[in-house]
């Protein structure tokens, strides 16, 4: 009884980044930890901040970090370098004043990758911290490849390689690297990046051993700390709306009225852009495909226009009665509904993992990041997405008839629900994600 109401109380501050793809898990992680006897305080930007009321059994930690927007077009690593630089004296502070009042207890600290300041407030502090990783283990070794292939010269990577194997990195084509195409310095800054994080006790990955076994190997002997694989979090945390913008919840009756496994569910997540040609190419490919869809194109996503002002003259009237556009959709309710055959997306890490855990099969469109690994493995690895390869209308026509109408999306239907079950079993008592978890509540236990 004493011993669990020790650990009942045991504090742990989570520090959120504000990147929805990065806000989303580590507000699942807080709201399994907390079900598991810890109490959250949930440090966050004022930027992008989750809403409370969603979530009142954290204590919320606003951070003024100076942005009023995230400027894509901005250098990315002087941003996090001003946005850590401007969190760090809060947090400091905040921790600070909480360690005098948990005089039993020590603070550990959970940080996104991104909020690096975090860990070296926690040091400063002689408080332990633990790393969130919200991309896909999958991910890392090429990650890590990129300071090799570097000092060899080979980046960016010319056009002739693009479609060969990268030495040691099966299956990945030089294609699938992360920043392939990435001037040198720009690289240089990425990795330098990298490095900011070097004491941490653990590292989290949202993730499932079956699914990213051989990976997570690999990083297991690169970190020598220890790895600790909760996935897929969107099922474990049953939490409301993670979304900044807000979830246009009207789609699910519409879903309500089309048949079992016809709807093509289209986003390209919170982060990526397109062009006018592109919208052009994207619209008439879901119109000649003849299969009804559900588009959400986020406001803003399309170069130089508010919403939908570019899209093609005559499409809306066309498709009136067989597609909705939207601006932003509950697309972990999309994916779990049976009207929806498959996914078109940009294969972010959480996207991925919610469209194969309910089953539904990808058409794969990665942008940047993780996603060309993702992409990879998703056709190639796991056989459950198609690779777009252009973005012509034509291929987009035959890529949503393939899925949605033939035989090969059929089975790779049948893959995806494969991997849904086994999901299901790592959740489940005895499965690799719920002794994971069990592992990492002891590990965060005993540092009292
Ligand atoms: C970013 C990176 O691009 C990605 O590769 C990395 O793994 C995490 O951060 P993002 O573009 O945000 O990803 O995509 P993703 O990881 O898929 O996250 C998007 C989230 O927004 C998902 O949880 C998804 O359910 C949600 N979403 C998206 C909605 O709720 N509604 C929408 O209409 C679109």
């Amino acid at each position: 009884m004493g011993g669990e109401r020790k650990r009942s109380s045991k504090p742990l501050v989570l520090v959120a980044s504000p990147f929805q793809g990065h806000m989303t898990p580590m507000l699942q992680l807080g709201s399994v930890l907390h079900s598991n006897g810890f109490s959250i305080t949930f440090a966050h930007t004022k930027l992008n901040s989750p809403d409370p009321s969603n979530h009142p059994e954290f204590l919320f930690l606003p951070l003024s970090d100076n942005f009023s927007a995230i400027d894509a077009s901005a250098n990315y690593t002087k941003f996090l370098e001003a946005l850590n630089n401007n969190c760090k004296t809060q947090l400091q502070d905040h921790l600070s004043r909480k360690i005098k009042d948990e005089m039993n207890h020590t603070i550990t600290v959970i940080h996104d990758n991104i909020m690096y300041f975090a860990e070296e407030v926690a040091s400063n502090l002689n408080l332990p911290s633990i790393v969130l990783r919200s991309c896909s283990a999958s991910y890392m070794p090429a990650f890590l490849s990129l300071s090799y292939l570097h000092a060899k010269g080979q980046l960016p990577v010319r056009d002739s390689m693009m479609e060969e194997l990268v030495p040691d990195l099966h299956p990945l084509r030089y294609k699938d690297l992360p920043f392939h195409s990435t001037p040198t310095e720009v690289a240089t800054e990425m990795l330098a990046l990298a490095e900011r994080i070097r004491t941490p006790s653990a590292i989290i990955w949202n993730t499932m051993d079956f699914l990213e076994n051989s990976a997570l190997t690999q990083l297991q002997e690169h970190y020598k700390i220890p790895i600790f694989s909760i996935g897929p979090l969107n099922q474990m945390a049953r939490c409301p709306s993670t979304s900044f913008l807000e979830e246009d919840t009207g789609c699910i009756s519409w879903l309500d009225k089309q048949a079992p496994r016809s709807v093509i569910y289209v986003s390209l997540g919170s982060l990526a852009t397109m062009d006018e040609t592109e919208l052009a190419e994207t619209a008439w490919g879901l119109a000649k495909s003849q299969q009804p869809f559900l588009w959400v194109v986020r406001p803003g996503s399309v170069s130089g226009s508010e919403w939908i002002e570019f899209l093609p003259e005559g499409f809306m009237e066309e498709v009136r009665g067989t597609g909705v556009v939207l601006k932003w959709a509950p697309q972990k309710q999309v994916l779990a509904h049976s009207a929806v055959g498959g996914f078109w997306s940009h294969c972010g890490w959480n996207s991925t993992l919610e469209s194969i855990t309910e089953g539904v099969p990808m058409i794969c469109q990665p942008v940047m990041g993780d996603q060309c690994v993702n992409s990879r493995y998703l056709s190639y690895v796991w056989g459950v997405g198609l690779e777009l390869e252009i973005l012509e209308r034509k291929v987009v026509e035959s890529a949503i008839r393939r899925l949605l109408v033939d035989v090969e999306g059929e089975e790779m239907r049948r893959r995806a629900n494969s991997m849904k079950e086994k999901a299901k079993c790592c959740m489940c008592k005895g499965g690799s994600s719920f002794n994971s978890l069990q592992e990492l509540v002891e590990l965060i236990t005993l540092s009292d």
